[in-house]
């Protein structure tokens, strides 16, 4: 089996077609059409969880509507997280500073064709109210029209949004519903057949999409796990891709992830982690190999995390007040949880539970500190 187009396989790609996804872009497409032969559409807002396909939708719609009176465009709130900068793109003056904001409004409705705006993550722009009503009332006094397509994953958008605006925005809604695992396995069968050359088990790709499916139906990543899964398939040289090498892709999925919250943490914080492993990795197990009481307690925590400092890390530990602080900050992270309970002699004990898998940890210190 071998990786012949990786490209299909990344995040940044736009598929040739979009399964499951043909009525959605039939009704944005007739939208788009009716708004070319200069009729009146409403706004649109699309609500969906995340990898439901919205972006995939817009951008695939709008690439594949052949219009002639009409304008079309694209942007992220995520950039373009202000009116200003938004107008600024709208009006091919993003280049130029200090134009004032009536600059704009004067420019878009001298326009001569009909414009389309398709705004994505509108929920990362800062005065979106200013922005929708103004862009709402452009249209009371021009002779073209503006309609926007606003894409978002929080069914809250509009609950954010001013009464003044809403009564302006004449906005029909749209819900993406989120892949079901047999959707996700079609789509993934898709990618698959153009990105290998080579046999695959059809069972590997029912795992991925169940794991996808539980996971909010997100077809981001199920491909993500589909592009790990190959590239340890074609690194162990296999004739088939297997289930095997997906349970390989979600272990290193699941230490990336561990290794990236460790890295963003301040180092103090990291030795307390590394102190927890560590303790953990000594637990007595059962016949199952499983740990019996995962329960350890925050003051042997602590005494373990000051040796552990001086010695293995080299550096002063910090005080008790600021180890209790790191745990919780660590908590709020979901790396731990902290419980207390009684001990057979009545007193009061603050416990540590781990919140990820202790191995992760250690591979991390091994990894990036060369520490064991
Ligand atoms: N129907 C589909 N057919 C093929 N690929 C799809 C389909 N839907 C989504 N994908 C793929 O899944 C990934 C995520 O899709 P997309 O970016 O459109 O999701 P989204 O709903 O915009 O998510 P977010 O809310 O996180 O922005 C993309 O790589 C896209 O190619
Ligand atoms: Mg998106």
């Amino acid at each position: 089996m071998k990786i012949v187009n990786k490209t299909v396989l990344t995040p940044q790609y736009l598929p040739e077609t979009l399964i499951h996804r043909e009525k959605e872009v039939e009704l944005i497409k007739s939208y788009i059409y009716k708004f070319d032969k200069k009729e009146l559409i409403p706004n649109i807002i699309i609500y969906g969880p995340t990898g439901s396909g919205k972006t995939s939708v817009i951008k695939y719609t709008m690439k594949n509507s052949d219009v002639k009176n009409l304008d079309m465009e694209y942007l992220n709130g995520r950039f373009y997280n202000t009116t200003y900068r938004i107008l600024s793109k709208l009006t091919y003056e993003e280049d130029r500073l200090g134009l004032p904001m009536s600059y704009f409004i004067d420019k878009l409705r001298n326009r001569s064709k009909n414009l389309l705006i398709a705004i994505d993550e509108v929920d990362f722009i800062k005065d979106i109210d200013e922005l929708l009503y103004l862009l709402s009332r452009l249209n009371d006094e021009s002779n073209v029209y503006i309609a926007m397509i606003l894409i978002t994953n929080s069914i809250q958008l509009k609950s954010r949004l001013d009464i003044r605006t809403l009564s302006s925005l004449n906005e029909k809604e749209m819900f993406f519903s989120p892949y079901s695992a047999d959707q996700l396995i079609d789509i993934l069968e898709d990618r698959i057949k153009i990105a290998i050359e080579g046999e695959y088990d059809k069972a590997a790709l029912s795992k991925i999409a169940a794991i996808a499916a539980s996971e909010s139906g997100d077809a981001r990543y199920a491909l993500k796990i589909l592009m790990r899964a190959l590239e340890i398939a074609e690194n162990e040289n296999a004739n088939k891709f297997e289930e095997l090498h997906v349970d390989k892709a979600l272990e290193s999925i699941e230490f990336d992830i561990v290794a990236e919250t460790l890295k963003s943490l301040p180092i103090n914080m990291q030795i307390v982690m590394y102190t927890i492993a560590k303790m953990y990795s000594t637990l007595p197990k059962d016949l199952f190999n499983s740990t019996i009481n995962d329960l350890i307690s925050i003051s042997d925590v602590f005494n373990n995390y000051v040796k552990i400092s001086e010695n293995a890390f080299r550096r002063k530990a910090k005080s008790l007040k600021w180890f209790k602080h790191y745990l919780n900050e660590l908590e709020n992270l979901g790396l731990i949880s902290t419980v207390v309970m009684k001990n057979k002699n009545r007193e009061v004990i603050s416990y540590i539970r781990l919140g990820v898998n202790h191995k992760d940890i250690l591979k991390y210190f091994d990894k990036y500190y060369g520490i064991r």
